[in-house]
């Protein structure tokens, strides 16, 4: 059992928030195998203001969608105290602060992974939304800015001593990007030096290296990003790992096809067919991952305008 301030969760996989990618289809379909916390899109505290149209489909969810934490990107007490404000009818289970996007623009703007230099400040916006929130707070950290982190010990106790109630940390630099090792010594000395629970990302892109996060770090929980693009099934896969070993046997082409076919009917519901059929196509590259002559798969995908092109280029190129 894992618990995040009251937020009681069985599974100790959570779906990454994964901005242009945790959409609500993409939620729903991973939510059919098997993990139960997942988050929105990282959504920018200013935008929120606005309440356009875009960032009002970013805060969708249903009954069906639950638990789900928002995500929120702020660097000025301000834009988060309005955003919050906007937030409250939402009801989210779980409130995120991201520390840890790497964007040039966002950091620029003082934003994300730029707040690793300064944790007092980092304190004072974590204050903020413990105070203004009835649901759990967690923040988002990455091991550091640049090379070597130098001192995770006081980003950690900046965070904790906010008051929050669990932290999430990628285990590479701000300067890693995406790339490189993954750190496991330092997000385990963030957990030998917290008393509330640590999750840990990075690279849990398999049962093994999902299992290799939890021995090294002695993490509470994993987030699962890349390794679920493509692959909802990779939650049961690690389930079932973590429990007794065993591997689950590959899912079915069928299986396979109904799976990709309810994710593209759900973004075609959700957006419409012109711009959910555009929207899919990265995430029809992702489930066609693996097929031969990808090249042309790709190029082929991304010319496709329509739901009936789409629904029957899966069928074609999963029986080839
Ligand atoms: C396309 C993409 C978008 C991402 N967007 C976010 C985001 O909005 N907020 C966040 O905290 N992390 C974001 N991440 C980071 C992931 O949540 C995760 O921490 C990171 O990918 C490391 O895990 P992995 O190596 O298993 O993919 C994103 C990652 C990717 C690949």
């Amino acid at each position: 059992m894992l618990k995040i301030g009251n937020l009681k969760l069985k599974s100790r996989l959570i779906l990454a928030p994964m901005a242009g990618v945790s959409d609500y289809p993409y939620r729903m379909i991973n939510r059919k195998f098997g993990f139960e916390l997942a988050f929105t899109e990282m959504i920018n505290c200013r935008s929120l203001s606005f309440k356009s149209k875009k960032t009002k489909r970013m805060l969708y969810f249903d009954s069906n969608d639950k638990p789900i934490g928002i995500q929120l990107l702020a660097a000025h007490p301000e834009y988060l105290l309005r955003a919050l404000e906007v937030i409250k009818d939402y009801k989210f289970d779980i409130i995120d602060f991201n520390a840890a996007c790497p964007v040039k623009k966002v950091v620029n703007r003082g934003e994300g992974a730029a707040l690793l230099k300064h944790p007092k400040k980092l304190n004072r916006l974590l204050r903020i939304i413990v105070k203004e929130s009835s649901v759990p707070v967690t923040v988002k950290l990455r091991t550091g800015w640049d090379g070597k982190v130098s001192d995770i010990k006081e980003l950690a106790s900046a965070c904790e001593d906010s008051g929050i109630d669990a932290i999430f940390i990628h285990g590479r630099t701000r300067e890693q990007a995406y790339g490189g090792d993954i750190d496991y010594e330092t997000i385990k000395e963030l957990k030998d030096h917290v008393k509330i629970p640590v999750i840990a990302s990075g690279n849990v892109l398999n049962p093994q290296l999902a299992k290799k996060m939890f021995d090294e770090t002695d993490c509470d929980a994993v987030l699962v990003a890349r390794g679920a693009l493509g692959n909802p099934w990779i939650f049961k896969e690690i389930s079932g790992f973590l429990k007794d070993g065993s591997s689950m046997k590959e899912p079915s082409k069928s299986e396979r096809i109904e799976a990709i076919k309810r994710h593209l009917d759900m973004n075609v519901d959700f957006y419409g067919e012109k711009n959910g059929v555009k929207l899919f196509r990265r995430f029809l590259i992702w489930y066609t991952k693996g097929l031969p002559k990808i090249r042309t798969l790709r190029e082929t995908i991304n010319r496709m305008k329509t739901k009936e092109s789409m629904v029957d280029f899966i069928d074609r190129c999963f029986y080839l």
